[in-house]
């Protein structure tokens, strides 16, 4: 026997005038980012920006901090849909690798703030050289891009925050790369950085636990960014091959990780730290 029901009357959500809708009472407040002041380094373009605008629609100010000189040029529209949301995202060109800069920068903005909250640790880069044939020049810059450029980034955060004494919530860009071996792409030196960030959340986690900071990872798999674009163009049977080593059989997109930056920079997670949040379509648990 089938029973049908006609709905009749659906309950809508009530409107609002106020566009900022999370974090209000009544819708999971704990996810809301109200006031926060977060810095998104490696944010002028492909994950971080994505991910800061994330952030701002959760109602977070950002600072965006990347070795560019200019951000791409959807960072302008991100910049206006931040005003519109009643708060602000802002652009400082900085190399990660120049500690005292880092330092200066950070600290500057806790004080026209009055205060810092967190950091998203998404720059970094990568480099396809077989293991025989890799300088040690290259590698020297490959850790001190995406181990001590994160370390000395998430440092100097930390040190803001401690300063103001709220407590504060840090996530580094980790990777599947980080656990296991991409077969086809050879990337050694990333690969071990990888693994190097993972294990440095962990540390930073249990030293700053004290101060109420938490410190996480995420570790993404296969996203199509401009710079995995470059690489189809290169090696167009990548474009095939990588969807099939996934238990979803696709690439992701880096609005697949907005949830997660949110997720983790809120008091959503306010118990999560020491811990690696994987994405990778199932592919590392194959
Ligand atoms: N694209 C992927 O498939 C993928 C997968 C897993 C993890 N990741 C990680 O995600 C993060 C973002 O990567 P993406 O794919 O968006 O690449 P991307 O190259 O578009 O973004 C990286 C950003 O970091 C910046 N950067 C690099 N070196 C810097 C330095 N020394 N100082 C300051 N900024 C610097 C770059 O200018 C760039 O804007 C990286 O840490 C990457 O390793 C990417």
């Amino acid at each position: 026997m089938s029973v049908s029901i006609e709905v009749t009357d659906v309950p809508t959500a009530p409107k609002s005038d106020n566009p900022l809708l999370m974090g209000q009472k009544s819708r999971m407040p704990e996810f809301s980012l109200a006031g926060k002041v977060i810095i998104v380094s490696g944010g002028a373009r492909g994950l971080g920006l994505t991910q800061a605008e994330a952030l701002l629609e959760a109602g977070a100010k950002v600072y965006a901090l990347d070795r560019l000189s200019e951000p791409a040029p959807e960072f302008e529209q991100i910049q206006q849909k931040a005003k519109d949301l009643g708060t602000e995202l802002h652009y400082r060109s900085i190399d990660v690798r120049d500690t005292e800069l880092l330092n200066s920068v950070v600290e500057s903005i806790a004080n026209d703030e009055g205060r810092m909250d967190g950091l998203v640790a998404a720059a970094g880069i990568q480099q396809e050289t077989s293991a025989l044939e890799y300088s040690a020049k290259d590698s020297n810059t490959m850790f001190e891009v995406n181990v001590t450029g994160v370390f000395m980034t998430s440092q100097a955060v930390a040190k803001q925050i401690i300063r103001f004494g709220n407590g504060g919530s840090i996530v580094m860009i980790a990777s599947m790369s980080g656990t296991v071996v991409n077969r086809g792409l050879i990337c050694p030196a990333y690969n071990a950085s990888k693994a190097a960030v993972l294990q440095l959340a962990r540390n930073l986690a249990a030293e700053w636990g004290t101060y109420n900071i938490r410190v996480n990872t995420i570790s993404p798999g296969y996203i199509v960014t401009s710079m995995v674009e470059k690489l189809f163009v290169e090696f167009p049977e990548r474009r095939e091959q990588w969807p099939k080593e996934n238990m979803l059989g696709r690439l992701s997109r880096p609005e697949e990780y907005r949830g997660a930056a949110v997720f983790l920079l809120s008091d959503a997670s306010s118990f999560m730290t020491g811990s690696d949040l994987r994405m990778d379509g199932g592919h590392t648990a194959w």
